[in-house]
């Protein structure tokens, strides 16, 4: 089973019986604030369903919960992209209000990308953060990101244009970081 250590609990596969933790934790204007419209808000349990559904039972997932104290509280995964875009991967995550400000993220990013270097087909990652969101940026910085261009109003959110702040890494730097 595909699993990581974090100082406050792990990653680990969605399962079945994760939806009730999952539909509380993620039903939070303020992370949706900064994530794409799919993801759900109000985040209800048919949704959970429907996320746990799809996400248990992959051999190498792409997507795994954030556990902490025996509850899955967010969410860290990567979809890879097609065509001239096939060797990146975007990668993604949210975590609950609850926890915020604590490292989990500091920690989880890294062992995402070193998760993906490993066992995907994968040149480059990269993330797409609203503008606004420091605490997102911080962890890019932190797991080695370098912040590669700003997309000018690109998205729009609430109704309101916004810059989108590209970060990335490529293999070559990862395996520099990794020496
Ligand atoms: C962004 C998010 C994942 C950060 O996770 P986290 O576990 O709270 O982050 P960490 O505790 O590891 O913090 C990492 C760094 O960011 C800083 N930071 C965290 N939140 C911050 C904020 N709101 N403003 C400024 N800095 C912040 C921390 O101080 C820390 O920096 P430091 O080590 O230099 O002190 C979390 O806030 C979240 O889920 N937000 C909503 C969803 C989202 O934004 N997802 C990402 C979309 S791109």
């Amino acid at each position: 089973m595909t699993t990581f250590q974090l100082s406050l609990g792990r990653l680990r596969p969605w399962r079945e019986g994760d939806e009730d933790a999952l539909s509380r934790h993620a039903s939070n204007r303020r992370i949706w604030n900064n994530v794409r419209d799919f993801f759900p808000y109000p985040y209800t349990p048919r949704d959970a369903h429907s996320w746990v559904r799809s996400n248990k039972s992959y051999q190498q997932p792409n997507n795994l919960a954030v556990e902490i104290d025996g509850q899955a509280v967010g969410n860290i995964g990567f979809t890879i992209k097609d065509d001239i875009y096939r060797y990146n991967a975007e990668i993604g995550y949210w975590l609950s209000e609850d926890y915020w400000g604590q490292g989990v993220m500091s920690e989880a990013v890294p062992i995402m990308t070193d998760y993906i270097f490993k066992n995907f087909q994968v040149n480059r990652i990269f993330a797409c953060v609203l503008d606004g969101n420091l605490g997102s940026m911080r962890v890019l910085e932190i797991a080695g990101y370098r912040h590669e261009a700003i997309h000018r109003k690109a998205a729009v959110k609430n109704n309101q244009y916004l810059d989108e702040h590209i970060f990335s890494m490529l293999r070559s730097e990862f395996r520099v970081q990794n020496q």
